[in-house]
């Protein structure tokens, strides 16, 4: 069993404004734990975790695999979020370096295929378009509506990062998405299929109150 991370630094101030790790956040450590195997198997050099909130996922995948063996990048539009990810790295002796920023955006060029290990736990809640567009605006800062707004069928901002999903992974790299039942499954891993050829696996899934949580893995077709 590998020790969640600590979170003790962190005060009830940073999440009012930062994802507190929830049932969602627990299934992709979970995920994680059953593919501990494949991932060390890996070799990561580089490890992207895009909406990183907390950062407790990335200083998760920093224990599992070794803090020294990669490089942690973890990006978020949140500011706050941003902070409190370098300071659980520190916190965890597992460096992560947060990057603010929406989605991979300036560092897809220099990243190109060589992501060994993407992570997404996405705000995937259906809200109203406006909703999701205002949660999404960061000239007026970034607050906690980030974490969870999806706009129509939970999916607006989960559809943007999926186009570049294919440019970020290295030939052997796995990307794991959460999603809910909501966010229709069978259509993301039939996009993802169709658009780049990725092949899909459900590695876990859980019924948390009313939401049925996915955690879904995707990879080149010639990978593992
Ligand atoms: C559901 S929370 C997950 C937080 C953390 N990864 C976890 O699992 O506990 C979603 C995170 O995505 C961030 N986010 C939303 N839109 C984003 C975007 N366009 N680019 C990067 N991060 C984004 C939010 O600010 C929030 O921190």
């Amino acid at each position: 069993m590998i020790p969640t991370p600590d979170l003790s630094h962190l005060t009830p101030e940073d999440f009012e404004e930062v994802y507190h790790p929830a049932e969602d956040t627990f299934l992709l450590f979970d995920a994680l734990e059953h593919d501990v195997g494949t991932l060390k198997g890996l070799c990561p050099r580089l490890c992207i975790e895009t909406g990183s909130g907390s950062g407790c996922l990335s200083s998760f995948l920093a224990g599992i695999l070794g803090p020294s063996h990669a490089l942690y990048l973890c990006t978020d539009i949140n500011a706050r979020a941003a902070l409190c990810t370098a300071r659980t790295g520190a916190q965890n002796n597992t460096p992560l370096d947060p990057v603010l920023t929406s989605f991979a955006s300036p560092l897809m060029e220099r990243l190109k295929h060589s992501v060994d290990i993407l992570l997404f736990n996405p705000p995937y809640v259906p809200t109203s378009i406006s909703e999701a567009s205002a949660a999404q605006d960061v000239s007026g800062g970034v607050g906690i509506a980030s974490a969870w707004a999806g706009g129509m069928d939970g999916m607006e901002v989960t559809n943007q990062f999926l186009a570049f999903v294919d440019g970020l992974l290295a030939p052997r790299g796995l990307f794991y998405l959460v999603a809910v039942a909501p966010n229709n499954i069978s259509d993301i891993t039939t996009r993802m299929k169709d658009s780049y050829g990725l092949k899909s696996h459900i590695v876990l899934e859980r019924r948390a109150g009313r939401e049925h949580l996915f955690v879904i893995r995707f990879a080149r077709p010639e990978s593992a």
